[in-house]
């Protein structure tokens, strides 16, 4: 089994369905944005204050170029999460695709929004304005989502238990289970 790698905007499920996924087919999982925390020694928000959205891109494609480098030595799969914006850098493309089965979680702005609440802990999405500016990073953002993804599956109105199981079905569908 190839890795499995998800991606799509900010609250569409990346993490809770992935951890459930991952619990559904015995397999590890990993969050990239836990683990640019944890290389970095701050949270997400504190590296976009001291380095900019710059600084915090860079170290995303560090990762996930050294993540896809080290596939070939470790053979056996996991279930990766990323973050929603890994698709604006173009060079990350290749290096999703690479890394595994890239899996698009498509969710409407009114799902996102109610899932990310009005917490601080996406600077992305901070100050006013928030729905306009999911409306606008999603509209900008969905057609990199599709460029990258060999699965499109809508998560709206559906539990993340469910959302796991219908990842599932649609990964044994395509012949990657
Ligand atoms: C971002 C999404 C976040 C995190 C960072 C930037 C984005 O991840 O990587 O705050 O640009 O959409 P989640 O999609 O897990 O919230």
């Amino acid at each position: 089994m190839d890795n499995i790698v998800l991606i799509g905007f900010m609250g569409s499920g990346k993490t809770g369905v992935g951890r459930e996924l991952s619990k559904l087919l015995s397999i590890p999982f990993y969050d990239m944005d836990d683990m640019l925390e944890q290389e970095a020694g701050m949270p997400i928000p504190e590296i976009f204050r001291l380095e900019g959205e710059e600084g915090f891109r860079k170290r995303e494609s560090g990762l996930l170029t050294r993540l896809a480098q080290e596939k070939q030595k470790n053979a056996s799969a996991s279930v990766y999460s990323t973050g929603g914006g890994i698709v604006t850098r173009k060079e990350n493309l290749p290096l999703l695709k690479k890394l595994g089965t890239v899996v698009f979680f498509k969710v409407n702005p009114g799902t996102a929004l109610e899932r990310v609440g009005d917490g601080t802990s996406r600077p992305m999405l901070a100050g006013s304005g928030r729905e306009k500016r999911v409306r606008e990073l999603m509209l900008l953002r969905t057609p990199m989502y599709l460029a990258c993804a060999d699965i499109v599956l809508a998560m709206d109105g559906y539990s993340k238990e469910e959302n796991a199981l219908r990842t599932k079905i649609v990964l044994q569908e395509h012949g990657c289970l």
